[in-house]
This record gives C-alpha cells, sequence and structure tokens, in this order.
C-alpha cells in the first residue's frame, strides 16, 4: 500500500500551501515542520494567545539551530516568515491541505470540521491530526468526504519521524497519495493505515498505558516505574510520556479507545490520570502533572 501511495504521490500535483487549525503543542508544531521544510503554511487560531504560543514555539526552536551554528540568521527569518499566524479563517481559502489540529473532542472537530470545509476551494484535501477518534466518524458532517482523512503526527513534531495517513471509507486514491506526497516533503516517514479508533501507533500504546495507570493505582510509585522503563531502552517513561501528551489529551483518547474495544481497553485511566485531570494537572503544557516543571530564562521546560 505504501509504495502504491508513494508512486501515486509523485505524479500528484505537489502541495504548494498548507494550513492549520489550532495552534497548540501539535498546530504549533506542525506549522514549524512545514515552514522548515519549505511549504508556507497558515496558521489559525480561535485566540490570540495560541497564536503566540505556536510561533514562540517555531521561534525557540530556530533559535536553538542558529545558536549551535546549524541555520543563519536569514534563514530563520526565512522559516518564519512561511508562517502565517491568524484568527481568520477567510485566510485558509487558497490552500491545497488543511490540518485540522484542535481540542481532542469529537463535538468539537465535528463543528470545527464542515467549518474548515466550507472555506476551502473544492480541491483542497482536509486532514485532521486526531490520536484516537474513527476518521469515518467524523468525516459524518461533511459535504466532500472523498477529501478526507488522518494525517496523525507525533509529539514533538519536529522530532518524530512518523505520520500515519490514515484512509476512512469514502477517501480518494487521490488525496492518500497527495497527503503522503505533502508528509515526504516535511522530511517525515508515512505509513498509511486503514480507519479504527486510535488507528496503530495509539492501539498499542493506550493499553500499555492503561497497565501503568492501574499499577499507580495499587500503589506502585511511577518514578521507579519511569526509571525501569527508561532503564528498559524506551526514550521516557509512561508517566513522563503522559506529561508530555498532556493529561487532557491522554484522558480523552483513552476514554476512545475503551469506547471502541470495550473488551480490550478494560485498564482503567479514572484512577491515575482524571485524578490529576480534576485537579488541573495537566502535564508540561502547566508545568503540573505526573512531575512538577519550571521553565527557564529561555522557556524551556526542565
Ligand atoms: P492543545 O490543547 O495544545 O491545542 C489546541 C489548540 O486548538 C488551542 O490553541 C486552542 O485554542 C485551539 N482551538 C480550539 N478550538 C478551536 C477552533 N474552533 N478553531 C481553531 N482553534 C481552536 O492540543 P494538542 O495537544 O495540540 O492537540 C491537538 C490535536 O492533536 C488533538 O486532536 C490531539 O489528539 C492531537 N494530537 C496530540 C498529540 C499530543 O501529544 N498532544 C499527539 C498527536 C496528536
Amino acid at each position: 500500500v505504501m509504495k502504491h501511495a508513494k508512486n501515486l504521490a509523485k505524479t500528484e500535483t505537489k502541495i504548494e500551501q498548507a494550513g492549520v487549525i489550532g495552534a497548540g503543542i501539535m498546530g504549533g508544531g506542525i506549522a514549524y515542520q512545514s515552514a522548515y521544510t519549505g511549504t508556507p503554511i497558515v496558521m489559525k487560531d480561535i485566540q490570540q494567545n495560541g497564536i503566540d504560543l505556536g510561533i514562540s514555539e517555531a521561534t525557540k526552536l530556530l533559535d536553538g539551530l542558529e545558536t549551535k551554528g546549524k541555520i543563519t540568521a536569514d534563514k530563520k527569518q526565512h522559516v518564519l516568515d512561511k508562517i502565517t499566524p491568524t484568527l481568520n479563517y477567510q485566510e485558509i481559502n487558497a490552500v491545497d491541505i488543511v490540518v485540522e489540529a484542535v481540542v481532542e473532542n469529537p463535538k468539537v472537530k465535528h463543528a470545527v470540521l464542515p467549518e474548515v470545509e466550507s472555506q476551502v476551494k473544492e480541491t483542497a484535501i482536509v486532514a485532521s491530526n486526531t490520536s484516537t477518534i474513527s476518521i469515518d466518524y467524523l468525516a459524518q458532517p461533511l459535504a466532500r468526504p472523498e477529501n478526507f482523512l488522518g494525517m496523525h503526527f507525533f509529539n514533538p513534531v519536529h522530532k518524530m519521524p512518523l505520520v500515519e495517513v490514515i484512509r476512512g471509507t469514502q477517501t480518494s486514491e487521490s488525496a492518500v497519495a497527495k497527503t503522503v506526497g505533502y508528509a515526504l516533503a516535511m522530511k517525515k516517514k508515512p505509513v498509511v493505515v486503514k480507519d479504527c479508533p486510535g488507528f496503530l501507533v495509539n492501539r498499542v500504546l493506550f493499553p500499555y498505558l492503561g497497565a501503568f495507570m492501574q499499577m499507580v493505582h495499587e500503589g506502585v510509585d511511577f518514578i521507579q516505574i519511569d526509571k525501569a522503563m527508561e532503564s528498559f531502552g524506551w526514550p521516557m517513561g509512561p508517566a513522563y510520556l503522559c506529561d508530555v501528551i498532556g493529561m487532557d489529551t491522554t484522558v480523552h483518547a483513552a476514554n476512545v479507545l475503551a469506547d471502541g474495544f470495550p473488551d480490550r481497553m478494560k485498564y482503567d485511566f479514572t484512577t491515575a490520570a482524571e485524578h490529576l485531570l480534576k485537579n488541573e494537572c495537566l502535564g508540561q503544557k502547566n508545568g503540573h502533572g505526573f512531575y512538577h516543571y519550571e521553565k527557564d530564562e529561555r522557556g524551556k521546560i526542565t
């Protein structure tokens, strides 16, 4: 399937301009990666605060590269100039693909996706960066489901090579191929997967996180679990990973998977993760999660 999509990607017209809806952890990362690899991108949010965060994230990453001597000040400015931040929907009307990256809530996505679709040209691809929600379900309110699919990046976007391209029942071959082409242009490794709750990676990951939550509930120290999993060879343990993902996104995603696979996802996220969420411990995004985080003078989380 991948070979076929990659071959087809070569014959499809290139993505000249992209858009991203939601300038949070993921939207900001997608904007940075697209601009850095040469595709201009419009970044739309509903709040100025979100946009400011997205731009400051991109600037921080570029500052880091400049300090290491990997890019010049000119290149940095050139990349930043390729990101157009906006609160205004009309700015996305010329894009060839738009990636929706608003909160992981099916109701919000069902409201936002048709709005996005009505703003873009008829041939534009509308993609969702959802971590878990079924693409066929998200396609329900859309007028052009053939142009809709999942384009699932991983966090942090600039570091993680994998992108899941999720084909819904009605998604056209051309939309899959163009999206694979865009992922390759962004220097990512796309994999085309079928639609189901959690797709490929999160179907494997969330039962693991569920088992971890269960152990914490039973009284095992999460720091010991993290240390053991890191010594086992994982780049970060499960508690730290939940903090990176964000507790709200983790709980939303766990609920979607539990609804989709009730027989397999029997582990209870209402224990540790929901307790943290109720206490506003969102993870790195607000500095409190399983761990506490401080920002250094450059705004880097430590
Ligand atoms: P976030 O909470 O950091 O950012 C969401 C942004 O969307 C906020 O800036 C908010 O103002 C904005 N927003 C909300 N409603 C909007 C609307 N109607 N129009 C425009 N902007 C709107 O969320 P995050 O973590 O970036 O997640 C976004 C999506 O990416 C979710 O679907 C999530 O499941 C998915 N995802 C998250 C990953 C993670 O590790 N955090 C990894 C891969 C996918």
